[in-house]
């Protein structure tokens, strides 16, 4: 009969716990994935009693706090601290966020927090994202021309501007991508919300001149029409966009050059 095992490793057991230091005011768990590639063990979860009285408002504050103060071996990855760099995804409470602008009050007395799902882990929280910038890389993201430069700038009238609002301020963050199902089990060769929606920032920018290229080059069963409109990504995404919209009117213009 056949024998179903999970692969070497993947088991995750119970870790330790560190209480709260001193006279704590308002203590917290906060429940961590931990897995340190040296060490030769299986991924653990340690948990942190946490005085959210004496700390920052935000998932990162805590996380911050943890490691200066309680456990400094626990890793992450941030950055920024005010949600644009995108450095700071990671799984909150069962949702992919971005740590520095989850505010712990939206949260209970007690919090998971995982590395972004269905990605190889670096070590804790720390996520290999090298398949995902590899792809991010194959929809060429920059403005692309054929034309004679302009003496100055080239311009954009402010209706075709507006057309890349909701679209801009992607901060590559990777909480949409690792989201969906589809590129769960086709990480591979679906490009996913993220890089879909990247790939659509190009496409409707009036100022580039490479379109039917850009279209030529996701008109795919994989790279493009995994995307089932589950709706994962809009919901997840910490900055609001709609990645499912964007790869909608992808398939649109693809639709209506046929
Ligand atoms: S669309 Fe949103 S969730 Fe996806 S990478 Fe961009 S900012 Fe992150
Ligand atoms: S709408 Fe498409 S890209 Fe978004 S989660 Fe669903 S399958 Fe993935
Ligand atoms: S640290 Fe930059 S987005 Fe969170």
């Amino acid at each position: 009969m056949a024998q179903f095992r999970l692969p070497t490793g993947s088991q995750v057991t119970a870790g330790r716990t560190f209480e709260a230091a001193g006279e704590a005011g308002v203590v917290r768990n906060f429940t961590v994935y931990r897995w340190d590639p040296d060490r030769g063990e299986n991924p653990r979860l340690d948990t942190y009693r946490i005085d959210v009285a004496d700390c920052g408002p935000m998932v990162l504050d805590a996380l911050i706090k943890i490691k200066n103060e309680v456990d400094p071996t626990l890793t992450f990855r941030r950055s920024c601290r005010e949600g644009v760099c995108g450095s700071c995804a990671m799984n909150i409470g069962g949702t992919n966020t971005l740590a520095c602008i989850k505010p712990l009050e939206e949260l209970g007395d007690s919090v998971k927090i995982y590395p972004l799902p269905h990605l190889p882990v670096v070590k804790d929280l720390v996520p290999d994202l090298t398949n995902f910038y590899a792809q991010y890389a194959s929809v060429e993201p920059w403005l692309q021309t054929d034309t004679a430069k302009p003496s100055r700038e080239r311009l954009q009238s402010r209706e075709d501007r507006e057309k890349l609002d909701g679209l801009y301020e992607c901060v590559l963050c990777a909480c949409c991508s690792t989201s969906c199902p589809s590129y769960w089990w086709n990480g591979d060769r679906y490009l996913g919300p993220a890089v879909l929606l990247q790939a659509y920032r190009w496409i409707a920018d009036s100022r580039d001149e490479a379109t039917g290229d850009r279209l030529d080059a996701l008109e795919d069963p994989f790279r493009l029409y995994r995307c089932h409109t589950i709706m994962n990504c809009a919901r997840t995404c910490p900055k609001h966009l709609n990645p499912a919209k964007a790869i909608a009117d992808i398939k649109w213009l693809l639709l209506k050059r046929r």
